[in-house]
């Protein structure tokens, strides 16, 4: 249906031009309103925005699912939720309370239509909706349609929409499209996704989101790099002697087992979060802030990552499940005892890998990924280790101060970085000892902490692609991963379980490292 335009303020399609300022006129669609990250993430970040002032007077959103529910019962349940969260002080929504005037500015802008996503109706009522609020609210015409739904939904979703005209853009409206992980589960369906969603929408209307994409410090990596001249000549094979990329967890699989045996460690964090972590640190300079320029840099970095082959006597990579033990003090199940999962299974919970890259900048230079689930620690960091002193004159005279030089981004918890080098210790002898300089954003930065989501959102209403990932970046991901998730899927892992929950991982990623003559950074 043709919408009429209401006066739609900045209509232009230009990122630049946004910087603070609230997004443009709009109306968002979550689909999958009734659902758990509408309530854990996206709406709370919604909340967040309209306390930063980032939304227009004219900001409309309209809860889309299945169940039964009228709009005051969508909003009080998700202002119920948040309330809860506050309480607790857990889950990704930080607030220390809820301002009831702007839960009250979002509220009376949120309407819910209960709907079948699989039926062509839902669409046409959905179109109706909106005209009328382009009409009655000013939403200018412009769209946002995100997909809050499990991936079995992403293509016949895009399909529903672009059947009934919901995705075409008039002359100066704009509709884009969020699409959830997993993108894919594999090289082959991710590629069959991005045909399908590519078929109905045009590359620049859609927004594949990756969380760590909206997290503060991840963002940071870029502005560390490209806004201190300090570092660049430093970040290449002739400085750095490896990098360690750790996402390590001390939450087991929870209530996701039915999701976790069908994904399990490698696909669910390295191709997409951990490869994001990857392409911002190692990544050339882009010459612009501009999205698709940062997006190919990240693409030429993935694409120049040698594929993970499975080699038996020389591995590249090495899987792990936890046994039960002990997290942080407290008990914990090993992971073939959690629920909706096989008591024999073989899927990992843990995953290490050494990545080689074959470009000028990094050849030569082992990036060492690992994550998992139930570790001894929350750790989420990058840490880079520079080359030694080409002469240690002090052997024979102190006993070395460890491995000297490292910089650590730490991405989460207690968001900052740090230097470590080697200082003389005080008094009369020459004694080295190892010493650290800190930078925490805590200290420096008093802003309230986000869901990650505030600015994923806010970008994808100003027509900002930087943060999220284009086709040929998922893809080049999947690429690398690839022969490494047929090989594994073909072969019983050794000794499963093989690591303790509330431990640093399988003895057999520490020899993924011992093999170059490395260790990993402890994770206390
Ligand atoms: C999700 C994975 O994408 O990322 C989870 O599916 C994982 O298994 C989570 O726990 C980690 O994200 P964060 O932000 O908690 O580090």
């Amino acid at each position: 249906m043709e919408c009429t335009q209401q006066p739609a303020g900045d209509s232009s399609d230009n990122p630049e031009a946004t910087g603070d300022a609230p997004t443009r006129p709009c109306a968002m669609v979550i689909f999958g309103a009734a659902g758990d990250l509408t309530k854990r993430l996206v709406v709370p970040a919604l909340y967040n925005l309209v306390v930063a002032g980032r939304l227009p007077e004219s900001f409309r959103l309209v809860g889309c699912d299945l169940v039964a529910k009228t709009s005051a019962e969508w909003q009080s349940g998700l202002l119920a939720m948040m309330q809860e969260c506050v309480v607790k002080g857990d889950g990704e929504f930080q607030a220390s309370r809820i301002d009831p005037v702007h839960w009250d500015w979002l509220a009376s802008r949120m309407t819910y239509l209960q709907g079948d996503l699989n039926d062509p109706g839902c669409y046409a009522r959905l179109d109706e909706h909106l005209c009328g609020l382009d009409k009655t609210a000013g939403t200018g015409g412009n769209r946002l349609f995100y997909l809050a739904v499990s991936d079995r939904f992403f293509g016949p979703i895009v399909d529903h929409l672009g059947a009934a005209g919901l995705t075409h853009e008039s002359a100066g409206q704009w509709r884009h499209v969020i699409i959830e992980k997993p993108f894919g589960h594999d090289l082959a369906s991710a590629m069959a996704l991005n045909a399908r969603v590519g078929a109905v929408l045009d590359e620049r209307q859609i927004y594949r989101i990756d969380h760590f994409l909206g997290k503060e410090t991840v963002q940071n990596i870029m502005v560390l790099r490209l806004a201190n001249g300090l570092f660049e000549p430093i970040w290449n094979r002739n400085h750095i002697d490896h990098v360690q990329i750790t996402a390590a967890e001390t939450v087991g699989v929870e209530r996701r087992g039915r999701f976790y045996e069908k994904t399990g460690a490698l696909r669910d964090m390295i191709p997409n979060h951990v490869f994001q972590l990857l392409a911002m640190t190692a990544m050339e300079p882009p010459i612009s802030f501009d999205a698709d320029e940062i997006r190919n840099k990240k693409s030429d970095l993935l694409r120049s990552i040698r594929p993970l082959r499975y080699d038996e006597a020389m591995p590249e990579a090495v899987r792990g499940q936890y046994a039960a033990g002990s997290v942080l003090g407290r008990p914990a199940c090993d992971y073939r005892s959690e629920p909706d999962v096989a008591a024999d299974s073989n899927v990992e919970t843990y995953v290490a890998c050494r990545i080689q890259i074959d470009n000028w900048r990094w050849a030569g230079v082992p990036f060492y990924l690992r994550t998992g689930k139930y570790l001894a620690a929350r750790k989420t960091e990058i840490a880079i280790r520079f080359r030694s002193a080409p002469l240690s004159v002090f052997a024979g005279i102190s006993p070395a101060a460890g491995n000297a030089n490292w910089l650590v981004l730490r991405i989460q918890p207690n968001e900052g970085m740090s230097i470590e080098f080697a200082a003389k210790r005080p008094g009369p002898t020459v004694h080295l000892g190892a010493v650290r300089m800190d930078f925490s954003y805590k200290d420096y930065f008093h802003a309230a902490s986000g869901t990650g989501y505030e600015t994923l959102i806010y970008d994808c209403m100003n027509g900002n692609a930087t943060l999220f990932k284009r086709a040929d970046n998922v893809e080049a991901g999947w690429r690398v991963v690839q022969p490494l998730l047929d090989a594994w899927a073909g072969t019983a892992p050794q000794g499963f379980p093989n690591y303790a929950a509330g431990s640093e991982g399988p003895a057999a990623a520490d020899a993924l490292l011992a093999r170059d003559g490395n260790a990993w950074r402890t994770l206390t």
